[in-house]
């Protein structure tokens, strides 16, 4: 009972002295077993920030640009930009890809890269660009919506040009527009845009495989509609990792 400034002393709680899952479940039944769960589960879902690949990714994507002389890494909201498509509203921000593991998921494919075209759908400021650039791709094109972000993306290039022996294109189209060329792809989408539009370039790169067979890889960053995937029946998941999910374009 509480009475002003005196409470009740709290129960003294005597701790048996034996095997350590006797042990949690005497703390679990006196203590609220209920937070113990709730720290269990938190630590299941978050320990992958702390985990060593995570910190070092946190710390090369702030040091990009300040290394490689560019401006990719602020983030850009499209309800700040002017862009002329009906599918600005479908559209995700602009949010860099980080660096790290984008390498390491190019190394996943186990293809050999001098055959492929890289394209990103939804390019921004060309981080992709220039990081596929250290890889020895046949072209490297980006696919941009947002006029300020595509010319942020040809400066960034020019820059990176400056450093490096690049041949890089970054074009200022809507992602349904883009005509996909001919050869061997990979095609690189970090969450650009919502299923409407995915949906109209899914069935794009349908027709142009069917139009001509070649190998057409996809690397996707944070899948949101992977049934999309399922229900066009033209693509095949090759692995996942991390939050990558890479599919191979096989049509019968
Ligand atoms: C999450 S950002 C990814 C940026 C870049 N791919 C990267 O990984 O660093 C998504 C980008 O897709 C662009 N985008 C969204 N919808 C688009 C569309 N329909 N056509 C072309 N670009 C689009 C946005 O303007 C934004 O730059």
């Amino acid at each position: 009972m509480t009475m002003g400034l005196f409470r009740a002393a709290p129960p003294v709680i005597s701790m048996p002295s034996r095997s350590p899952s006797l042990h949690w479940r005497y703390v679990e039944r006196h203590s609220g077993g209920n937070m113990i769960r709730q720290m269990a589960a938190w630590i299941a879902r978050n320990y992958w920030r702390f985990s060593p690949m995570n910190l070092y990714e946190k710390f090369e994507r702030h040091r990009f640009d300040s290394r490689h002389g560019v401006d990719t890494q602020i983030d850009v909201h499209l309800a700040d930009l002017n862009i002329d498509s009906p599918n600005k509203r479908h559209g995700n921000r602009y949010h860099a890809t980080p660096p790290v593991s984008f390498r390491r998921v190019l190394k996943k494919l186990k293809v050999n890269l001098a055959d492929y075209t890289f394209i990103d759908f939804g390019s921004g400021k060309g981080r992709t660009l220039l990081m596929a650039s250290d890889f020895p791709f046949k072209r490297i094109i980006g696919v941009e919506f947002g006029e300020q972000l595509h010319r942020h993306a040809v400066a960034n290039i020019q820059r990176y040009k400056a450093r490096h022996d690049t041949h890089i294109q970054s074009l200022n189209v809507d992602a349904t527009q883009f005509p996909l060329p001919d050869g061997p792809l990979i095609l690189y989408f970090f969450n650009p845009f919502d299923e409407i539009v995915l949906r109209q370039v899914l069935a794009n790169i349908r027709q142009a495989a069917s139009a001509s067979k070649r190998k057409i890889f996809i690397l996707y960053l944070y899948l949101q509609n992977e049934e999309l995937f399922q229900e066009s029946g033209a693509f095949s998941l090759v692995f996942r990792w991390h939050r990558f999910d890479a599919f191979e374009c096989r049509l019968a």
